[in-house]
């Protein structure tokens, strides 16, 4: 079926912007001899904010980059991306490369390792609004009760800060809802969280009067997408490693915060979708 991919082909890795580098980093870590391209779509920043049409417009042309590398498998590292534009994708993708999102991983996740729990969810506005960790888990008849809670400026202020001590306020604000106090587990439900997940746990520690366990997905994620390569043949098990990435628009912050999840430095490409 995906017969012509081939393992030294490389995986593209793409988020609204640093977010996506979390779960990147993850499969750096998992499969270090894999090619890397990452696109950040820093253009369009913050995806959680965005309508759905807007998100599924800009996510199909970072696909069609992606395809003409070609990549023989795209992670979509991006929550609201999922949220918006998965079905969409995984029709216009077919067998051209394997597709991995990072809402699946993560609900067979809690559905495993979960059950009968409450989990409490933080996430864009996007994927709040989609609901659909709530149908994921339902379709999956995982007994989960989730309790979502939009935390709309947290992605935005991660791009901003990164792991800054500013962010504890913000975090206090929106972790100072009352049913985020009642959960036995917390998923980082967008990829930029991870970014300030000390911080947060830091939170529950001191505010909440409770033991929570803060999920953060991205080592899950990588998980999936090495079941997928091996699955499929198409492990990479002696390639250089190399990376490249891609922004819709240059910004040093991101310049500044994408050297933190990697060891070896890296260099930004500019690549205007739009152009
Ligand atoms: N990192 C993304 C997510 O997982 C998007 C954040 C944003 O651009 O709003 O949802």
């Amino acid at each position: 079926m995906t017969s012509y991919l081939k393992p030294e082909y490389p995986i593209g890795i793409f988020d609204s912007g640093i977010g996506g580098l979390t779960v990147a980093s993850a499969v750096v870590k998992a499969l270090p001899k894999e090619k890397i391209i990452y696109f950040g779509d820093t253009a369009h920043l913050p995806y959680g904010d965005k309508s759905t049409a807007a998100i599924q417009a800009y996510v199909i042309k970072i696909i069609q980059l992606l395809l003409e590398q070609p990549c023989k498998l795209i992670l979509i590292a991006c929550n609201s991306a999922t949220a918006a534009a998965f079905e969409l994708v995984k029709e216009y993708v077919g067998v051209k490369a394997l597709l991995v999102n990072v809402i699946d991983p993560a609900v067979h996740y809690l559905h495993q390792h979960f059950a009968g729990k409450r989990v409490g969810l933080i996430a864009t506005r996007q994927t709040v609004n989609s609901a659909i960790y709530e149908r994921k888990i339902k379709a999956l008849h995982a007994d989960i009760t989730p309790v979502s809670h939009a935390t709309n400026l947290l992605a935005s202020a991660i791009e901003e800060f990164g792991n800054h001590p500013v962010m504890d306020s913000l975090l206090a604000t929106y972790l100072a809802e009352e049913t985020l106090h009642t959960v036995d587990a917390l998923l980082l439900a967008c990829t930029h969280y991870p970014v300030v997940k000390e911080r947060i746990q830091a939170y529950y520690t001191s505010r909440v009067n409770k033991a929570v366990t803060i999920i953060d997905s991205s080592d899950i994620v990588a998980e999936a997408v090495k079941q997928q390569l091996e699955k499929a043949n198409l492990l990479n098990l002696d390639g250089d490693g190399q990376k490249r990435f891609y922004l819709s628009d240059y910004t040093e912050s991101f310049n500044q915060n994408a050297r933190l999840f990697f060891e070896e430095p890296i260099h930004l490409q500019h690549y205007s979708l739009w152009d």
